[in-house]
């Protein structure tokens, strides 16, 4: 008897799994609808590709579906059992409203599975809480809320699904101490043959996205927002980081962050990037690599499309650590490194109140050039084209549009700039810094 009760209580709190099938009513247990399960989109590299294939993947069979339980309780937990019992062709569907996550999800044990997100998915603004239980990377004292990886994986948020960092408390503990570890809203972690889309993810106390040791990932559609109220800036909010990544497009998105609007990190190859709407950004940048030192970092094979940027420090932006260590601020120091940037290409770019269109540096954290130049970068740059870029510059610099500081000639080939059309807003002659490159392949006005 006290065993059969067991299992009725054992049963009761698993996910409720029926067959699955788009557009599927999902009832309250009072009888009243929670939300209808969307079918999940067809998502491809479009109009470019790296190249590289995407499997297809098949039908889903059944769905989990999770009720939130209100009132500010934790729905970690029932997610995770969702996961699981759904992981190897179901869906989980979030149709609630509002769930509030006030634990870590470590969902990387993925097998052919969907998630449905339709509603909000909060994170607790708990400070203490998540700096002890967030997931811990290596590289750079990263951390994050919730990781999700494995093979196979679909995850679609309609454009309504949405994920919410409750950024404001990091960004105001940030301005007080800038050694706490602001958790990254999500991280993709040895993800592979996946989409993301359709999602809308707000106020991340750190990156919103990283991608690390993930292969064959589509992101479209994902819609980013956030900012702080206090006059505690939200710093570093990168839109994504790619780490030890191959195979990855990042498309039909729109930014609004106040760092990167997305990085490569070292070891990102066959990258894809086109039709972004980037506001408030640091651009699209190569790095920073050559942090650590002696350590090898690899960006090869990158095509970045289609991009308006607007109200951003760069549009084009590569950024390589010089050969002798430097501290860039309290909790950003590094140089030293060795490795390679090869094949990157800008194409297509239409920009408006943008510092620099272009910048490319080989002294990234070391304000001394003579230093730099003393020990140039042991991280070669070479096979990158910038080209179609259209708009205005800011004021900042004026009438420099664009900065290209190679640390040796030595270490810097085939860079070339093509049908590059930025003016200063003061309508003078537009003019470019151009140290250590060979100026014969810029068709820009160097100085
Ligand atoms: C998922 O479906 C495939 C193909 O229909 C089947 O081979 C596999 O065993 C299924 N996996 C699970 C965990 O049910
Ligand atoms: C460029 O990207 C925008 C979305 O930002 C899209 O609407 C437009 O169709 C794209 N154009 C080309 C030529 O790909
Ligand atoms: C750009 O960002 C600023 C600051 O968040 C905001 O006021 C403005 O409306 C945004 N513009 C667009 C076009 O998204
Ligand atoms: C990048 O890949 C190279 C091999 O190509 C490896 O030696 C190096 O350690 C990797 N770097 C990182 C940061 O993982
Ligand atoms: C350069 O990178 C692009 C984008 O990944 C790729 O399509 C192209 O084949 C690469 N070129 C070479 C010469 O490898
Ligand atoms: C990581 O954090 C420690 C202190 O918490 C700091 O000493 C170190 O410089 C940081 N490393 C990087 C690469 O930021
Ligand atoms: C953002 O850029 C738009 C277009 O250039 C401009 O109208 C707006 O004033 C800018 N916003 C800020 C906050 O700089
Ligand atoms: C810059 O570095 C050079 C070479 O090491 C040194 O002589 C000079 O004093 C440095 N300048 C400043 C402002 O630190």
């Amino acid at each position: 008897m006290r065993l059969i009760g067991f299992f009725v209580a054992a049963l009761a709190a698993l996910p409720e799994v029926v067959e699955c099938a788009a557009g599927r009513v999902h009832h309250a247990k009072d009888g009243s609808v929670i939300g209808t399960t969307a079918g999940r989109p067809t998502i491809l590299p479009k109009p470019l590709t790296t190249g590289k294939q995407f499997i297809k993947s098949e039908r889903r069979k059944r769905t989990c579906f999770v009720d939130a339980l209100g009132n500010g309780q934790d729905d970690g937990p029932q997610i995770l059992a969702a996961a699981q019992e759904c992981n190897g062709n179901g869906t989980v569907a979030l149709l609630s409203p509002l769930y509030t996550i006030a634990t870590p999800l470590d969902l990387t044990f993925l097998n052919g599975i969907d998630f449905d997100i339709q509603g909000t998915l909060k994170f607790t603004p708990d400070t203490d809480f998540w700096q002890e239980n967030s997931f811990k990377y290596t590289f750079q004292n990263s951390s994050a809320f919730w990781q999700f990886g494995g093979y196979d994986v679909h995850i679609f948020g309609s454009g309504k699904g949405t994920i919410d960092g409750s950024g404001q408390v990091w960004y105001d503990l940030y301005a007080k101490d800038p050694l706490i570890l602001r958790p990254i809203l999500i991280a993709y972690n040895g993800l592979h043959q996946a989409t993301v889309s359709g999602l809308k993810l707000r106020y991340s106390p750190q990156w919103y996205q990283v991608v690390i040791d993930s292969s064959d990932v589509i992101f479209d559609d994902i819609d980013i927002f956030g900012g702080s109220v206090s006059s505690n800036p939200a710093k570093n909010t990168d839109g994504w980081d790619t780490y030890r990544s191959d195979n990855i497009v990042i498309q039909n998105s729109h930014i609004d962050n106040g760092d990167d609007c997305v990085s490569f990190k070292p070891n990102s190859t066959s990258v894809v990037v086109q039709g972004l709407f980037c506001n408030g950004s640091h651009g699209i940048s190569v790095g920073s690599l050559g942090q650590y030192y002696k350590v090898y970092d690899l960006v090869e094979d990158v095509y970045v499309y289609n991009i308006t940027m607007i109200n951003a420090s760069d549009m084009a932006r590569i950024k390589v650590w010089p050969g002798v260590q430097s501290a860039l601020s309290v909790d950003l120091q590094g140089g030293g490194g060795i490795g390679l940037v090869n094949n990157i290409t800008y194409d297509t770019m239409q920009i408006s109140n943008v510092e620099y269109g272009i910048e490319l540096t080989q002294c990234y954290g070391q304000k001394n050039l003579t230093l730099c130049n003393e020990y140039p970068s042991t991280l070669t740059i070479q096979n990158v084209m910038f080209k179609n870029m259209f708009g205005t510059a800011s004021k900042k610099y004026d009438p420099t549009v664009g900065t290209l500081v190679c640390s040796s000639p030595s270490v810097c080939h085939n860079i070339y700039a093509q049908n590059i059309n930025v003016v200063p807003p003061s309508g003078k002659a537009p003019k470019y810094t151009c140290t250590n490159i060979d100026r014969t392949l810029l068709n820009i006005p160097c100085v």
